[in-house]
């Protein structure tokens, strides 16, 4: 990953050096410190702002050279429309949006004036925290593997916009730091879930996906790691027949964290799809963009990502995050089509293409997380299938449940949180698509409603009216378009979601 930006707050007071980053709203309406400014530089700012029709719009900028007499190296106006619509996102989209504009040219002293220019009264620390955040994920890129540039020379052509130093002037600095410290957690937790979805799969395997899982121990999250023994003694043969074709151990890892203590009571299960690459196994995929299935663990890495988010902020809740860790190869050892299988809750498969591995996976992994902990809501993350590309593209996950209480609650943080879901239909006539004429089910559902199929699959691992919810993020949770709070391939998705999701219902 790349260097992050410090970042600090301090109480508003008038900047001398450096750069520095002022709001105005529609108008242009410029913040109290503008307007200090625009009259230091004799109307520098009012007057390019004239010239330029600039009105203080969404997502657009001045970008002053003001008179040396001021000491500072520039000026960045940032329009931000009306801020008081913001919530959660826009604050964050905010915070991104300026980063996006920030450079390691800029300097060391780069301070952003948060003053609201329509309401001289600021409010609390949660909106200075939500920039921060933003600043924090839109800094970040994936370079660990660029060997020729010179990291964080800010001259570099890669690292061009490396960041040292953020000083975030806003009324109230000490509820901004307050509240910063749940944020940069969650920061943390997303860059976590990046990294791992970035990361190649030579270099993430099942047994390296796991060591990083267990490195939340540091933070009171209790790991345990089973190999391969251990899952074959716990009957989970779904999971071990998608790693039988590959030379790497297939696992699970399981990361619990009981921020609510023994009164918090039962947990709530967070269960990852971890295949580290899927090339299809037998049914094996095309070559054409197949590297990109290094990213066929994005549901494990949320888990991991939020399970650090919420043991580093402490999070009252408890909270237990499963991942099934499987490498889907072609070999003379892997499972082939036509076979038939068993699973950990009993029931048979028939593995008709062994290229729909994830529902394998989870099979298990769902189970055991119901069998061990008798959750209290299970949600499930997984890149499950193509087909919810082609139905919801790359801005929404897809959401399907047994429960319209649980699904409101993660459609609604998926609002704030700016990761949204939609949800799509389960039933028993889709469930009838799966009916195998060997087995108890077979693993595809045909040609039509293949991620519904898909969620059916997963629905008959689902114990007697479990809450439970799956969200699959095939198209949101890997080669993501850029966004104001990310540019790199793995966005991290789910991890603010789940966090807002958990902050929301558990922690209350
Ligand atoms: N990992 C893939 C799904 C996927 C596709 C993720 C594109 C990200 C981007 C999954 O294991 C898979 O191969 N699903 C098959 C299912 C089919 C064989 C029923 C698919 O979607 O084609
Ligand atoms: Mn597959
Ligand atoms: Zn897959």
């Amino acid at each position: 990953m790349s260097k992050t930006t410090t970042i600090s707050f301090a109480a508003l007071s008038p900047v001398k050096q450096g750069a520095v980053v002022i709001l105005a709203e529609r108008g242009p309406v410029l913040s109290p410190a503008g307007k200090a400014l625009d009259k230091a530089s004799g109307g520098a700012v009012m007057r390019a702002a004239k010239q330029r029709e600039y009105k203080g719009k969404k997502k657009t900028f001045l970008d002053i050279l003001v008179p040396e007499k001021l000491g500072l190296s520039r000026l960045l106006v940032v329009g931000a429309d009306e801020l008081k619509d913001y919530g959660d996102r826009e604050w964050l989209e905010l915070g991104g949006v300026i980063r996006g504009k920030l450079s390691g040219r800029d300097g060391q002293g780069v301070t952003l004036v948060l003053e609201r220019p329509k309401k001289p009264h600021e409010s609390g620390g949660e909106e200075a925290a939500q920039v921060a955040l933003g600043v924090m994920l839109r800094g970040y890129s994936f370079d660990k593997y660029k060997t020729k540039a010179a990291k964080n020379k800010k001259d570099s052509d890669n690292n061009a916009t490396h960041l040292e130093r953020l000083t975030i002037q806003c009324a109230n600095p000490a509820a901004a730091r307050r509240a910063f410290a749940a944020r940069k957690a969650l920061g943390e937790g997303v860059i976590l879930a990046r990294d791992l979805v970035n990361e190649p799969a030579n270099i993430l395997g099942p047994r390296e996906f796991a060591a990083r899982a267990r490195k939340l121990d540091g933070l009171g999250v209790k790991v345990q790691v089973l190999d391969e023994k251990a899952l074959k003694k716990l009957g989970m043969d779904a999971l071990l027949a998608v790693g039988e074709g590959s030379a790497k151990p297939t696992m699970m890892a399981v990361m619990n964290w009981q921020g609510a203590g023994p009164k918090g009571g039962k947990p709530v299960a967070i269960v990852g799809k971890g295949v580290t690459f899927d090339t299809g196994g037998i049914s094996i995929k095309p070559a054409a963009s197949m590297g990109d299935m290094k990213g066929d663990m994005a549901g494990a890495a949320c888990v991991v990502g939020l399970m650090h988010t919420l043991g580093a902020r402490k999070a009252k809740v408890n909270a237990v995050g499963l991942i099934g860790l499987v490498e889907n190869m072609p070999s003379g050892t892997a499972v082939r089509p036509g076979d038939v299988i068993s699973s950990m809750s009993g029931q048979s498969i028939e593995v008709l293409n062994t290229d729909a591995e994830g529902r394998l996976v989870l099979a298990d992994v769902l189970w055991y997380a119901q069998e061990q902990f008798k959750p209290k809501c299970v949600v499930n993350l997984a890149t499950l299938t193509g087909a919810i590309l082609v139905a919801l593209g790359k801005e929404y996950a897809g959401l399907f449940s047994n429960n319209d209480e649980l699904s409101e609650n993660l459609s609604k943080a998926g609002e704030t949180a700016g990761e949204k879901v939609w949800r799509l239909p389960l039933g028993p006539k889709y469930d009838e698509m799966i009916k195998s004429e060997i087995a108890d089910m077979k693993n595809i559902g045909g040609r039509y409603g293949g991620s519904i199929t898909a969620a059916q699959f997963l629905q008959r691992f689902i114990q007697n009216d479990t809450p439970w919810a799956h969200l699959d993020i095939a198209g949101t949770g890997m080669a993501a378009p850029k966004s104001d709070v990310n540019t790199s391939w793995g966005p991290g998705f789910g991890v603010r979601l789940l966090d807002r999701f958990i902050a929301d219902n558990f922690e209350k």
